[in-house]
């Protein structure tokens, strides 16, 4: 299946895939670029069995020079590797990573029209291979990468309600909430159900020992706004292990820098985020990613009773981030960071 023809995220997958093998007497083999298609796969197969799987989630835009470039892959590289180490895995060179996230950039970005709508959503994953039951980490691996066409994950800047979780958990101390394994999303489809159910888009996530702080919204960074479009306070709760250190809420720390607001990283809890609400204090709230851009927060639904969030429209301190991330991920404004690696045509 290629092309664009299906708009449903994450199913319009490119025509290629690139893949590398992992042995414990060879290493990594070198990568190769083959037509998308399905893999083999053994009954016994240790990833599939014991989730020894880790991923990668990052994207690649046609700037308004035409070409393509991807956004700070170097911060999924080093996440990827972060994320192996966990699970006891091989860890990736990272130029291995950029490299494969080129090539396949370069052979299949065509699909990527010029207007600006759409990006390409690459998927990176390592998954142990070995067919063996044996509780211990397998000798063989295999490192994937495919991608789709995407036009975002909720619509452009719809606000989205949430729904408070109070009795599961994401992440716990220890665990492996700071880093992106397969098994850390299985576990939060319930909740997400349950999120529908109250008419909510995501799930808001909670620490697991005092169900008192706010870690995350779904699988995406959670931030604040206190204050107005002059000079807000763009609040977002620190890295304590069990939040996922994303490549789009550092990206939005340093925008909303950029814009004259203040960036801060602290914990806030679920009780100061309602009164807040209430007094007015805070205006806005977002969440965001590498899938979900910057998503505006409207609405909180929670046992204790729900509130609104500013007057429920999308605030101005969040549109001017997502505006932000958006100009410089296509080449719109001047990549004063670096942020951006081109990728070069063929
Ligand atoms: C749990 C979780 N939080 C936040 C994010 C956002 O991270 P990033 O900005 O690196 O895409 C993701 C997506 O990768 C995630 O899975």
């Amino acid at each position: 299946m290629t092309g664009t023809k299906t708009t449903a995220y994450g199913n319009a997958f490119t025509a290629h895939m690139v893949l590398a093998d992992w042995t414990e007497e060879s290493g990594w083999s070198p990568a190769r670029t083959v037509p998308f298609g399905e893999l083999p796969m053994h009954p016994a197969m240790v990833g599939l069995h014991y989730g020894q799987v880790v991923f990668e989630g990052l994207k690649a835009f046609r700037g308004r020079d035409g070409g393509l470039a991807l956004f700070r892959p170097e911060e999924n590289a080093r996440r990827f590797r972060d994320s192996a180490r966990r699970l006891a895995m091989p860890e990736l060179p990272e130029e291995v990573f950029l490299a494969a996230a080129e090539e396949l950039v370069a052979v299949d970005g065509g699909m990527l029209g010029g207007d600006g709508s759409q990006s390409l959503y690459l998927r990176p994953l390592m998954f142990a291979s070995e067919p063996d039951l044996m509780l211990r980490p397998a000798r063989r691996y295999t490192f994937l990468l495919i991608a789709f066409a995407t036009g975002g994950l909720f619509g452009d800047a719809d606000a989205i309600s949430v729904w408070v979780c109070h009795d599961q958990s994401r992440a716990m101390p220890g665990g492996t909430g700071d880093i992106k394994c397969a098994g850390n999303y299985a576990p939060t489809y319930l909740a997400q159900n349950r999120a529908s159910e109250k008419g909510c888009q995501q799930v808001v996530w909670l620490d697991s020992e005092e169900r008192r702080w706010i870690e995350e919204a779904g699988a995406m960074s959670l931030f604040f706004v206190r204050g107005g479009p002059d000079g807000a306070r763009v609040v977002t709760p620190e890295l304590t292990g069990t939040v996922l250190p994303s490549v789009t809420r550092a990206s939005v720390l340093d925008l909303a820098a950029d814009l004259g607001h203040t960036p801060v990283v602290e914990r806030v809890s679920l009780e100061q985020w309602r009164k807040e609400c209430e007094s007015g204090e805070m205006t806005e709230a977002f969440s965001c990613g590498t899938a979900a851009v910057v998503t505006p927060v409207s609405r909180v639904r929670d046992e204790g009773g729900d509130w609104t969030i500013g007057d429920g429209t999308p605030g101005p301190v969040t549109r001017a981030l997502r505006g932000a991330l958006l100009d410089v991920q296509h080449g719109r404004v001047p990549d004063h960071r670096g942020w951006l690696r081109p990728v070069p045509a063929r």
